[in-house]
């Protein structure tokens, strides 16, 4: 028994959040912003949207391309940062949303590889015979949690859900998944606080994402150049075996370094960066919805779906779509 993906769906916050309008904001640049990082724009919540209304959209979006109801959803998984309270877990509140009632929901936690390490949990559910029909989300408001007087961070971010449906299949579908994660990094990209410590860690100066961004970037390049090696030589597949690569849409330059590396060209890799910004675990989802939706991705085409994150944790999923 696999796993295969039968519908996508995404959800970008309406309120658009131009590099011009940071401008207004911090001592930064529209072409500073640009070349660093390829972000033109990103969506940012506004006027009650959370992760949990951002995330009932997509999951209905892939839903009804999956052509499947509330009835048939018999599992929830969750990837996100943001939830919308500590608990219920926000699988259990999108859960409510949707009226979905009995079946295992429940959320992970590994940032910007939230959505790769769910999807890997929900194909092991449908593998095992557990599920028969997952619904799979990746949705971040990391807007809520940036210091907005931080010109180094704040113009990297920004919000989105996205959503897939899982199918048990006959034929993969979901050929390989592979998860990392390494502690030790954990001072380089990181919340300070947490209810853990007490509501009073919470304070000012402890409330917004930190990152050491060149450290960062020198560690996404060669693991994520590593996860894509592991994966082909998992699967005892070439480059030329991939028709695209849906890289986390962190950076421009992160993503271009990992293709260089792969000698992929740019032509195969999906692109969302320029749009969405960073939307720490919904890039991967939301990228994989626009080019299915837009015509790119095509059913057969074989997927490279890589991410990597705060923790660090970083994964990876080859998948027949
Ligand atoms: N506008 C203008 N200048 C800026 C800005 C800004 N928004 N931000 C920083 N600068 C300045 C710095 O102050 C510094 O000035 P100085 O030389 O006078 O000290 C200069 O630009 C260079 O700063 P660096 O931090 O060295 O710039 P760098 O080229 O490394 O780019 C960036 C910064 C874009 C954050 C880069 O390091 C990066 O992309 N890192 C990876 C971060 C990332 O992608 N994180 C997310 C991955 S994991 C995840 O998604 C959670």
């Amino acid at each position: 028994m696999y796993s295969k993906i039968a519908g996508t769906g995404r959800c970008l916050p309406k309120k658009v959040l131009s590099n011009a309008d940071l401008e207004k904001i911090v001592d930064t640049t529209d072409e500073w912003i640009k070349s660093r990082t390829g972000i033109e724009r990103r969506h940012v919540v506004s006027d009650g949207e959370t992760t949990g209304t951002l995330s009932e959209h997509a999951a209905r979006q892939a839903m009804e391309a999956a052509a499947v109801g509330p009835a048939d959803i018999d599992l929830i998984v969750i990837g996100t940062t943001t939830p919308d309270q500590v608990f219920p877990n926000m699988g259990c509140l999108l859960q409510a949303r949707l009226d979905i009632h009995g079946c295992p929901a429940f959320s992970i936690e590994a940032a910007c590889t939230g959505f790769i390490y769910a999807l890997s949990i929900a194909d092991q559910f449908v593998r095992d015979g557990k599920a028969k029909c997952a619904l799979v989300v990746g949705a971040e408001t990391l807007t809520n949690i940036i210091d907005w007087s931080d010109r180094a961070t704040c113009v990297l971010f920004g919000d989105g859900a996205g959503a897939v449906v899982l199918q048990a299949s006959d034929e993969p579908g979901i050929m390989s998944t592979h998860l990392h994660a390494d502690g030790r990094y954990k001072d380089l990209l990181y919340f300070p606080s947490g209810v853990g410590q007490g509501l009073d860690s919470i304070r000012e100066g402890q409330n917004a994402v930190r990152m050491k961004g060149n450290e960062v970037f020198k560690v996404a390049v060669n693991t994520l150049g590593a996860i894509v090696e592991e994966t082909l030589s998992a699967n005892k597949m070439t480059r030329a075996d991939l028709d695209w690569l849906i890289p986390h849409q962190a950076n421009i330059r992160i993503i271009k370094a990992t293709a260089r590396k792969l000698g992929m060209s740019m032509d195969q890799v999906i692109l969302t960066v320029k749009d969405h910004g960073n939307t720490s675990t919904a890039s991967v989802p939301m990228a994989l919805d626009v080019a299915v939706r837009d015509g790119q991705i095509k059913r057969g085409d074989v997927l490279l779906l890589e991410a990597f994150g705060g923790g660090f944790t970083w994964g990876s999923a080859l998948v027949r779509y």
